[in-house]
Protein backbone atom coordinates (compact mmCIF):
# COMPACT_ATOMS: atom_id res chain seq x y z
CA UNK A 1 0.00 0.00 0.00
CA UNK A 2 1.59 3.42 -0.68
CA UNK A 3 0.19 6.50 0.57
CA UNK A 4 0.22 9.99 -0.82
CA UNK A 5 -0.53 12.84 1.15
CA UNK A 6 -2.29 16.13 -0.49
CA UNK A 7 -1.41 19.76 1.15
CA UNK A 8 -4.05 22.07 0.29
CA UNK A 9 -6.85 19.54 -0.66
CA UNK A 10 -9.43 22.81 -1.25
CA UNK A 11 -7.61 23.96 -4.16
CA UNK A 12 -7.95 23.50 -8.02
CA UNK A 13 -5.39 20.68 -8.37
CA UNK A 14 -5.51 19.58 -4.67
CA UNK A 15 -10.06 18.71 -5.37
CA UNK A 16 -8.74 17.20 -8.55
CA UNK A 17 -6.24 14.91 -6.84
CA UNK A 18 -8.56 14.14 -4.50
CA UNK A 19 -11.05 12.88 -6.53
CA UNK A 20 -8.97 11.55 -9.40
CA UNK A 21 -9.42 7.27 -9.65
CA UNK A 22 -5.79 5.57 -8.21
CA UNK A 23 -4.36 2.75 -8.15
CA UNK A 24 -6.14 0.08 -6.00
CA UNK A 25 -2.72 0.04 -3.69
CA UNK A 26 -2.25 3.67 -3.61
CA UNK A 27 -4.44 5.09 -0.32
CA UNK A 28 -5.24 9.34 -0.58
CA UNK A 29 -4.95 11.12 2.13
CA UNK A 30 -6.23 15.12 2.03
CA UNK A 31 -7.06 16.77 5.27
CA UNK A 32 -8.63 20.34 5.07
CA UNK A 33 -6.32 23.17 5.70
CA UNK A 34 -8.36 23.42 9.28
CA UNK A 35 -5.97 20.44 9.62
CA UNK A 36 -3.34 20.64 7.86
CA UNK A 37 -2.20 24.17 7.69
CA UNK A 38 1.35 24.07 6.27
CA UNK A 39 2.44 27.36 7.33
CA UNK A 40 2.30 25.87 10.55
CA UNK A 41 5.21 23.78 11.15
CA UNK A 42 3.68 21.74 14.40
CA UNK A 43 0.39 20.82 11.96
CA UNK A 44 2.93 19.58 9.48
CA UNK A 45 5.55 17.72 11.77
CA UNK A 46 1.80 16.46 13.28
CA UNK A 47 -0.47 15.45 10.21
CA UNK A 48 2.98 13.94 8.20
CA UNK A 49 4.30 11.84 11.27
CA UNK A 50 0.58 10.69 11.49
CA UNK A 51 0.21 9.85 8.26
CA UNK A 52 3.64 8.58 7.25
CA UNK A 53 2.91 9.18 3.42
CA UNK A 54 4.94 7.77 0.66
CA UNK A 55 4.45 11.25 -1.36
CA UNK A 56 3.47 14.31 -0.04
CA UNK A 57 1.95 16.49 -2.62
CA UNK A 58 2.16 20.17 -2.20
CA UNK A 59 -0.94 21.87 -3.87
CA UNK A 60 -0.92 24.70 -1.13
CA UNK A 61 0.04 27.83 -2.50
CA UNK A 62 -0.64 31.82 -2.23
CA UNK A 63 -2.10 32.18 -5.48
CA UNK A 64 -3.63 35.83 -5.29
CA UNK A 65 -1.13 37.55 -8.33
CA UNK A 66 -1.78 41.34 -7.82
CA UNK A 67 -2.97 40.98 -4.17
CA UNK A 68 0.85 39.37 -3.58
CA UNK A 69 2.12 42.54 -4.30
CA UNK A 70 0.71 44.28 -0.88
CA UNK A 71 0.75 40.70 1.21
CA UNK A 72 4.50 39.80 0.70
CA UNK A 73 4.43 38.08 4.27
CA UNK A 74 1.45 36.17 3.60
CA UNK A 75 2.78 35.25 0.07
CA UNK A 76 6.16 34.14 1.60
CA UNK A 77 4.85 32.23 4.28
CA UNK A 78 2.77 29.82 2.45
CA UNK A 79 4.79 29.73 -0.78
CA UNK A 80 8.22 29.72 0.63
CA UNK A 81 8.54 29.18 4.27
CA UNK A 82 5.68 26.46 4.30
CA UNK A 83 8.18 24.48 1.73
CA UNK A 84 10.33 24.70 4.21
CA UNK A 85 8.23 22.66 6.87
CA UNK A 86 6.96 20.36 4.14
CA UNK A 87 10.90 19.35 3.26
CA UNK A 88 11.40 18.89 6.70
CA UNK A 89 8.85 16.27 7.78
CA UNK A 90 8.85 15.10 4.05
CA UNK A 91 12.79 14.41 4.42
CA UNK A 92 12.21 12.88 7.81
CA UNK A 93 9.44 10.74 6.61
CA UNK A 94 11.36 9.57 3.75
CA UNK A 95 8.60 10.41 1.46
CA UNK A 96 8.91 11.89 -1.97
CA UNK A 97 7.62 15.58 -2.01
CA UNK A 98 5.76 16.63 -5.10
CA UNK A 99 6.36 20.53 -5.12
CA UNK A 100 4.11 22.76 -7.83
CA UNK A 101 5.41 25.77 -8.89
CA UNK A 102 4.22 28.12 -11.74
CA UNK A 103 5.28 29.75 -15.71
CA UNK A 104 5.38 33.03 -13.22
CA UNK A 105 9.05 32.46 -12.40
CA UNK A 106 10.21 33.99 -16.34
CA UNK A 107 9.62 37.18 -17.36
CA UNK A 108 8.26 36.53 -20.15
CA UNK A 109 11.26 37.95 -22.27
CA UNK A 110 11.97 35.13 -23.98
CA UNK A 111 11.11 34.87 -28.48
CA UNK A 112 10.14 30.86 -27.73
CA UNK A 113 9.18 28.28 -25.30
CA UNK A 114 10.99 27.84 -21.96
CA UNK A 115 12.72 24.99 -21.05
CA UNK A 116 13.64 23.82 -17.31
CA UNK A 117 17.47 25.50 -17.79
CA UNK A 118 15.86 28.22 -18.61
CA UNK A 119 16.95 31.27 -16.24
CA UNK A 120 14.22 32.17 -14.05
CA UNK A 121 13.26 36.38 -13.29
CA UNK A 122 10.09 37.01 -11.73
CA UNK A 123 8.40 40.01 -12.38
CA UNK A 124 6.22 40.11 -9.27
CA UNK A 125 6.34 38.42 -5.67
CA UNK A 126 3.81 35.50 -6.45
CA UNK A 127 6.42 34.58 -8.74
CA UNK A 128 9.47 35.07 -6.56
CA UNK A 129 7.93 33.15 -3.83
CA UNK A 130 6.87 31.10 -6.08
CA UNK A 131 11.00 30.58 -7.26
CA UNK A 132 11.51 30.70 -3.87
CA UNK A 133 10.17 27.99 -2.72
CA UNK A 134 10.65 25.73 -5.40
CA UNK A 135 14.49 26.25 -5.12
CA UNK A 136 13.66 24.55 -1.14
CA UNK A 137 12.62 22.17 -2.77
CA UNK A 138 14.86 21.14 -5.32
CA UNK A 139 17.67 21.30 -2.69
CA UNK A 140 15.98 18.97 -0.78
CA UNK A 141 16.99 15.10 -2.25
CA UNK A 142 13.72 14.45 -1.70
CA UNK A 143 11.95 17.23 -4.44
CA UNK A 144 10.28 16.85 -7.40
CA UNK A 145 8.72 20.32 -8.97
CA UNK A 146 6.43 20.50 -11.29
CA UNK A 147 5.82 24.03 -12.84
CA UNK A 148 2.28 24.60 -14.97
CA UNK A 149 0.76 27.15 -15.82
CA UNK A 150 -2.63 29.14 -16.33
CA UNK A 151 -4.83 26.48 -14.66
CA UNK A 152 -8.74 26.03 -14.84
CA UNK A 153 -10.88 23.37 -14.04
CA UNK A 154 -14.46 23.09 -12.83
CA UNK A 155 -13.71 23.01 -9.44
CA UNK A 156 -12.64 26.07 -7.68
CA UNK A 157 -12.26 29.83 -8.88
CA UNK A 158 -10.23 30.03 -12.22
CA UNK A 159 -10.65 32.48 -15.55
CA UNK A 160 -12.37 30.05 -17.42
CA UNK A 161 -15.20 29.55 -14.40
CA UNK A 162 -15.03 33.75 -14.52
CA UNK A 163 -15.09 34.13 -18.17
CA UNK A 164 -17.94 31.64 -18.60
CA UNK A 165 -20.31 33.96 -16.03
CA UNK A 166 -19.40 37.32 -17.27
CA UNK A 167 -20.22 36.06 -20.69
CA UNK A 168 -23.93 35.10 -19.06
CA UNK A 169 -23.84 38.68 -17.47
CA UNK A 170 -22.73 41.13 -19.53
CA UNK A 171 -23.25 42.09 -23.59
CA UNK A 172 -19.41 42.92 -24.05
CA UNK A 173 -16.13 41.78 -22.45
CA UNK A 174 -12.67 43.13 -22.77
CA UNK A 175 -9.66 39.94 -22.49
CA UNK A 176 -5.88 40.36 -22.89
CA UNK A 177 -4.85 39.11 -26.45
CA UNK A 178 -1.07 39.75 -26.02
CA UNK A 179 -0.20 37.49 -23.42
CA UNK A 180 0.50 34.06 -24.40
CA UNK A 181 0.72 30.85 -22.25
CA UNK A 182 -0.25 27.29 -21.95
CA UNK A 183 -3.55 26.94 -20.67
CA UNK A 184 -3.37 23.26 -18.10
CA UNK A 185 -6.77 22.23 -16.78
CA UNK A 186 -6.21 21.12 -13.87
CA UNK A 187 -7.28 17.33 -13.84
CA UNK A 188 -4.82 17.13 -16.57
CA UNK A 189 -1.88 18.48 -13.96
CA UNK A 190 -3.53 15.71 -11.27
CA UNK A 191 -3.36 13.09 -13.81
CA UNK A 192 0.31 13.60 -14.74
CA UNK A 193 1.54 13.50 -11.27
CA UNK A 194 -0.65 10.46 -11.06
CA UNK A 195 1.19 9.09 -14.65
CA UNK A 196 4.82 9.73 -12.92
CA UNK A 197 4.09 8.37 -10.05
CA UNK A 198 3.15 5.13 -11.65
CA UNK A 199 6.47 5.77 -14.02
CA UNK A 200 8.86 6.26 -10.97
CA UNK A 201 8.27 5.64 -7.33
CA UNK A 202 10.73 8.36 -6.48
CA UNK A 203 10.96 10.78 -9.33
CA UNK A 204 13.29 14.05 -8.67
CA UNK A 205 14.20 17.24 -10.55
CA UNK A 206 12.55 19.63 -12.20
CA UNK A 207 9.92 19.42 -14.90
CA UNK A 208 7.57 21.80 -16.97
CA UNK A 209 3.82 20.16 -16.61
CA UNK A 210 1.61 22.16 -18.84
CA UNK A 211 -0.45 21.52 -21.77
CA UNK A 212 1.55 20.94 -24.99
CA UNK A 213 0.25 23.98 -26.60
CA UNK A 214 -0.66 27.99 -26.43
CA UNK A 215 -3.42 30.33 -26.59
CA UNK A 216 -3.67 33.90 -25.39
CA UNK A 217 -6.14 34.71 -22.60
CA UNK A 218 -8.44 36.21 -25.27
CA UNK A 219 -8.28 32.87 -27.43
CA UNK A 220 -9.18 30.73 -23.80
CA UNK A 221 -11.85 33.18 -23.02
CA UNK A 222 -13.50 32.84 -27.16
CA UNK A 223 -13.16 29.29 -26.38
CA UNK A 224 -14.66 28.87 -23.05
CA UNK A 225 -17.68 30.76 -23.61
CA UNK A 226 -18.15 28.98 -27.30
CA UNK A 227 -18.91 25.74 -25.03
CA UNK A 228 -21.84 27.42 -23.13
CA UNK A 229 -24.70 25.72 -24.37
CA UNK A 230 -26.45 27.57 -25.62
CA UNK A 231 -24.03 29.92 -26.56
CA UNK A 232 -24.42 33.52 -25.52
CA UNK A 233 -24.63 36.52 -27.69
CA UNK A 234 -21.52 38.28 -26.22
CA UNK A 235 -18.94 40.37 -28.25
CA UNK A 236 -15.52 39.62 -26.93
CA UNK A 237 -12.97 42.91 -27.23
CA UNK A 238 -9.10 42.29 -27.73
CA UNK A 239 -7.32 44.06 -25.21
CA UNK A 240 -3.35 45.05 -24.64
CA UNK A 241 -1.40 44.12 -21.73
CA UNK A 242 -0.94 48.14 -21.58
CA UNK A 243 -4.43 48.91 -21.76
CA UNK A 244 -5.45 46.48 -19.00
CA UNK A 245 -2.82 47.35 -16.36
CA UNK A 246 -2.83 45.54 -13.28
CA UNK A 247 -1.09 45.77 -9.88
CA UNK A 248 1.44 42.91 -11.23
CA UNK A 249 3.09 42.44 -13.86
CA UNK A 250 2.81 39.20 -16.12
CA UNK A 251 4.91 37.91 -18.57
CA UNK A 252 3.98 38.80 -22.08
CA UNK A 253 5.20 34.71 -22.97
CA UNK A 254 4.92 32.28 -20.19
CA UNK A 255 4.99 29.31 -22.55
CA UNK A 256 6.46 25.84 -21.10
CA UNK A 257 7.86 23.32 -22.82
CA UNK A 258 6.97 20.12 -21.45
CA UNK A 259 8.71 17.87 -23.30
CA UNK A 260 11.29 16.98 -20.64
CA UNK A 261 8.23 15.61 -18.72
CA UNK A 262 7.71 13.49 -21.97
CA UNK A 263 11.22 12.33 -22.26
CA UNK A 264 11.69 11.43 -18.85
CA UNK A 265 8.39 9.60 -17.76
CA UNK A 266 6.75 9.24 -20.88
CA UNK A 267 3.66 11.73 -19.69
CA UNK A 268 1.86 14.17 -22.08
CA UNK A 269 -0.89 16.60 -20.52
CA UNK A 270 -3.81 16.75 -23.27
CA UNK A 271 -3.57 19.88 -25.86
CA UNK A 272 -6.11 22.83 -24.51
CA UNK A 273 -8.53 22.62 -26.48
CA UNK A 274 -9.41 19.10 -25.79
CA UNK A 275 -8.77 19.70 -22.04
CA UNK A 276 -11.21 22.30 -21.94
CA UNK A 277 -14.17 20.34 -23.89
CA UNK A 278 -14.20 18.38 -21.25
CA UNK A 279 -13.73 20.66 -18.25
CA UNK A 280 -16.91 22.40 -20.17
CA UNK A 281 -18.87 18.97 -20.51
CA UNK A 282 -18.57 19.35 -16.63
CA UNK A 283 -19.67 22.24 -16.23
CA UNK A 284 -22.13 22.32 -18.63
CA UNK A 285 -23.51 18.92 -16.56
CA UNK A 286 -26.98 20.01 -14.69
CA UNK A 287 -25.89 18.84 -11.13
CA UNK A 288 -22.42 21.53 -11.50
CA UNK A 289 -22.69 24.22 -8.72
CA UNK A 290 -22.04 26.86 -11.67
CA UNK A 291 -25.26 25.33 -13.41
CA UNK A 292 -27.43 25.66 -10.08
CA UNK A 293 -26.21 29.22 -9.35
N1 LIG B 1 -3.92 28.89 -10.63
C1 LIG B 1 -3.03 29.10 -11.60
O1 LIG B 1 -3.33 29.70 -12.63
C2 LIG B 1 -1.64 28.57 -11.47
C3 LIG B 1 -0.72 28.85 -12.49
C4 LIG B 1 0.58 28.34 -12.38
C5 LIG B 1 0.94 27.58 -11.27
N2 LIG B 1 0.02 27.37 -10.30
C6 LIG B 1 0.46 26.60 -9.14
O2 LIG B 1 -0.27 25.39 -9.12
C7 LIG B 1 -0.48 24.96 -7.77
C8 LIG B 1 -1.94 24.67 -7.56
O3 LIG B 1 -2.64 25.87 -7.83
P1 LIG B 1 -4.22 25.96 -7.78
O4 LIG B 1 -4.65 26.62 -9.04
O5 LIG B 1 -4.81 24.64 -7.39
O6 LIG B 1 -4.35 27.03 -6.61
P2 LIG B 1 -5.61 27.34 -5.68
O7 LIG B 1 -6.85 26.88 -6.32
O8 LIG B 1 -5.45 28.77 -5.28
O9 LIG B 1 -5.32 26.39 -4.45
C9 LIG B 1 -4.37 26.64 -3.48
C10 LIG B 1 -4.97 26.20 -2.19
O10 LIG B 1 -4.01 26.34 -1.14
C11 LIG B 1 -4.74 26.70 0.00
N3 LIG B 1 -3.90 27.27 1.03
C12 LIG B 1 -3.49 28.56 1.19
N4 LIG B 1 -2.79 28.68 2.31
C13 LIG B 1 -2.76 27.45 2.89
C14 LIG B 1 -2.21 26.95 4.09
N5 LIG B 1 -1.55 27.75 4.94
N6 LIG B 1 -2.36 25.63 4.37
C15 LIG B 1 -3.04 24.82 3.54
N7 LIG B 1 -3.61 25.25 2.41
C16 LIG B 1 -3.47 26.55 2.08
C17 LIG B 1 -5.73 27.72 -0.54
O11 LIG B 1 -6.76 27.93 0.39
P3 LIG B 1 -7.55 29.33 0.36
O12 LIG B 1 -8.24 29.39 -0.96
O13 LIG B 1 -8.45 29.20 1.53
O14 LIG B 1 -6.50 30.39 0.50
C18 LIG B 1 -6.19 27.04 -1.80
O15 LIG B 1 -7.30 26.19 -1.54
C19 LIG B 1 0.09 26.08 -6.89
O16 LIG B 1 1.38 25.75 -6.50
C20 LIG B 1 0.14 27.27 -7.83
O17 LIG B 1 1.16 28.19 -7.45
C21 LIG B 1 -1.25 27.81 -10.38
Amino acid sequence: MRRILVAGASGQLGQELARLHWPQDVDLVAPPESEFDVTDPVSVARVVGDTEPDVLINAAAYTAVDRAEDEADLARKVNVDAVGHLVRDADAASAVLIHVSTDYVFDGEAEGWYVEDDRPNPTGVYGATKLAGEQLALDADCGLVLRTSWVYGALGDNFVRTMRRLALERPRIGVVDDQRGCPTAALELARAIRAILEADSRPSGLFHAAAPDDATWWELAVAAIEQLTPPPEVVIDKLTTAGYPTRARRPMNSRLSSEKLHASFGVRLAPWREALAEVSRELNAPTTAESQA
